[in-house]
């Protein structure tokens, strides 16, 4: 009898431990599909050349409020735009910050504060911002301290001086872990690429950071990022003349690249659109075809 009952117990704590075992695997699977999920998978995006269907105006530099997040800046093209053209915002009421005082531009905020607010979402905890916006004195003390400079640009070469850059970092962990993935796998939904990527660095003139994010905007972040391309390939693919149409997380949008004439550029008569100068003497409009 009591051997029974023992066979019985015995039993039921093995049933118990393989409950717990098949949770454990049916979660760890759950996770993981979850992290390999893309908003926009990645065969799905493509720069379609189409021919528009929109009427356009030609419009003076003057009337179009220039975003510069496209803007390339690098050791080719160093940063020319004047610092007061630029909305700096302070961070450190929106996201949780390592350093108090950090700035970032308007629009970068307000994507990193959603892209903050998806990752605690998702669970994520020890995400800090290193480093956002720096002026051009503080690149220069930074550049002059750094012991390897290939990891910190020259002043008025670094998109930090723009404030469209951001360094994450992940408290008790790297790059390499689940948090990582996640950051690498959604930060192009919210309008933000990695900027120094794996072997690019003879392109864009920096070696691998991880840690490194560019606000560019959403359609284009998430071209960028499902072609693995650099800010420097990105912006040599569209080519001037073209229409290009893209769709990005359900949404279509309409790019070109172009150069102004006589201080001038074609946008479209009415709907929502931006534009970017892109730092090599082009400018790129982003139509939002939804929104027209
Ligand atoms: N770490 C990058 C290259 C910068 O200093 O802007
Ligand atoms: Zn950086």
């Amino acid at each position: 009898m009591q051997r029974r009952r023992y066979a019985r117990k015995k039993e039921n704590r093995f049933t118990r431990l393989i409950m717990i075992v098949s949770i454990g695997i049916l979660s760890m699977f759950i996770m993981d599909l979850a992290s390999s999920q893309t908003p926009t998978q990645q065969n799905e995006i493509e720069l379609l050349e189409i021919e528009p269907t929109q009427a356009f105006i030609k419009r003076s530099l003057e009337q179009l409020n220039d975003q510069y997040s496209l803007l390339l800046v690098n050791s080719h093209y160093p940063n020319t735009v004047d610092e007061e053209a630029i909305r700096l915002l302070p961070a450190n009421k929106h996201i949780p910050l390592a350093a108090g005082d950090t700035m970032l531009e308007e629009k970068t905020l307000l994507h990193a504060k959603l892209f903050f607010q998806a990752a605690s979402e998702a669970g994520i905890s020890n995400l800090f911002i290193n480093s956002g916006y720096r002026s051009r004195h503080q690149q220069d003390q930074l550049y002059a301290a750094a012991s390897d400079k290939n990891y910190v640009a020259k002043p008025g070469q670094s998109e930090h001086e723009l404030g469209f850059a951001m360094d994450l970092q992940l408290v008790r962990g790297g790059f390499d872990s689940k948090e990582g993935e996640w950051i690498r796998t959604h930060a192009a939904q919210y309008g933000f690429i990695l900027r120094y990527p794996q072997g690019k660095s003879e392109i864009t003139g920096v070696p691998h950071e991880p840690w490194h994010f560019r606000y560019v905007g959403q359609p284009h972040a998430t071209y960028i990022t499902a072609k693995s391309l650099s800010l420097e390939e990105y912006i040599e693919r569209l080519q001037p003349g073209k229409y290009y149409q893209v769709r990005a997380n359900g949404k279509t949008y309409l790019l070109y690249r172009v150069k102004a004439e006589q201080n001038r550029i074609e946008v479209p008569t009415e709907g929502a659109y931006q534009v970017s100068s892109d730092g090599t003497g082009y400018y790129i409009v982003t139509i939002h075809c939804d929104d027209l």
